[in-house]
């Protein structure tokens, strides 16, 4: 059953989605130059054929302000009406100010709230959630919800391990209240969210922190880089997902045939091909882009939601099921009808 925490709300629609990605591609092949791997291991495990990596000089409020201002363009809408920005990100341009503080000044959002949030691959789901309570509670009306990250400042690229999974990008959606209308357009009908930090050691970037600061003795280990247990994280993201898909359908008063379009974190092909058998879905009810982008941690699901967008994917009326899991562990799912 869902948690108490997890309880439905009503009418906040998203009504615009953007998102960009760096021009820099990184192949599977051009791993293999840097560390003992192949084309053949990296798509038969994962499916990622290669990724996006942002420039040098380019952070994540940089992407996060082109999702964001080609979002706003969808909608339809001018940045002065958003009056919150809420940012998913593992990878700030700086610890404070916010990244969202700094897509608020390259957008011109005047009148935002700003503030980021921490919740590794599920974050963009967090913060769905987060702008839902803002808008239903009357508090806000209009928010950009954007999950954006340069996990390439955070990989090792001497550990075959981890280094093939990751990439650059962002994807955002402009969220509004609905009013009366409860069939609007894009309506975020359920959302359930559940953490375990008792398995925070499973999947972390270690230093950097306040636990461990980055010094001269330790600079050398690279304890500023993503450390993981991938068969762990693996086997505890296929139960998550599942459970938090099959409570977010309960939640909204629906049936797994119901879904139409599985919009799912994008972090192995194989993962979200065990959440369709286990959901008893056809592999094709889910959106793939993972074998261009690999895993962008929480900018995944709004990226591949605006390029389902775009490509003619959503009709009115469809019920889009959006499911993460992260570090932390985190894990969350939102049943949207288009
Ligand atoms: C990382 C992952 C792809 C590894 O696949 P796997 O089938 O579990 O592979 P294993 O970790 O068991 O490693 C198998 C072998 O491949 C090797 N290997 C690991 N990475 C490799 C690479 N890039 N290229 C070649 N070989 C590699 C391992 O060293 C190991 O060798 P060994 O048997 O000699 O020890 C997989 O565990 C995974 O996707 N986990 C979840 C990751 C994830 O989604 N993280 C983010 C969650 S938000």
């Amino acid at each position: 059953m869902p948690t108490p925490s997890s309880q439905a709300f009503c009418a906040s629609s998203i009504i615009g989605t953007g998102s960009y990605m760096p021009e820099k591609v990184l192949t599977n092949d051009d791993l293999s130059k840097i560390v003992d791997t192949s084309d053949e291991w990296i798509t038969t495990r994962t499916g990622i054929r290669e990724r996006r990596i942002a420039a040098e000089d380019q952070a994540t409020s940089d992407m996060a302000a082109e999702a964001a201002r080609r979002a706003l363009a969808d909608a339809g809408i001018s940045a002065e009406e958003v009056n919150l920005i809420v940012v998913a990100t593992v990878t700030p341009d700086m610890f404070f100010p916010s990244t969202a503080c700094f897509v608020q000044k390259k957008i011109g959002a005047t009148n935002a709230v700003c503030f980021d949030i921490s919740a590794a691959c599920s974050g963009f789901l967090y913060a769905l959630q987060v702008a839902r309570h803002f808008i239903n509670t009357g508090n806000r009306s209009t928010a950009l919800v954007i999950g954006a990250e340069k996990l390439s400042s955070l990989i090792n690229w001497q550990d075959r391990n981890t280094c093939v999974l990751f990439g650059d990008g962002a994807g955002a959606v402009v969220i509004r209240r609905a009013e009366e209308e409860t069939d609007a357009p894009g309506r975020v009908l359920s959302t359930v969210m559940g953490s375990d930090g008792n398995l925070a050691d499973l999947l972390k970037v270690p230093g950097g922190g306040s636990a461990c600061p980055i010094t001269a003795e330790n600079a050398l280990s690279r304890p500023n880089t993503i450390h993981m247990e991938g068969r762990e994280t693996f086997k505890h993201a296929v139960t998550r997902m599942c459970q938090a898909s099959e409570q977010a359908l309960e939640m909204a008063g629906l049936k797994k045939e119901d879904i139409t379009l599985i919009i799912p974190h994008q972090a192995n092909l194989r993962i979200i091909q065990a959440i369709a058998d286990r959901l008893g879905l056809p592999h094709d009810k889910a959106f793939i882009n993972l074998d261009k982008y690999g895993n962008t941690s929480a900018a995944t699901i709004p990226v591949a939601l605006d390029e389902a967008n775009r490509a003619g994917r959503l009709k009115r009326g469809d019920i889009l099921l959006l499911v993460a899991f992260g570090g932390g562990f985190t894990w969350a799912s939102s049943v949207v009808r288009w």
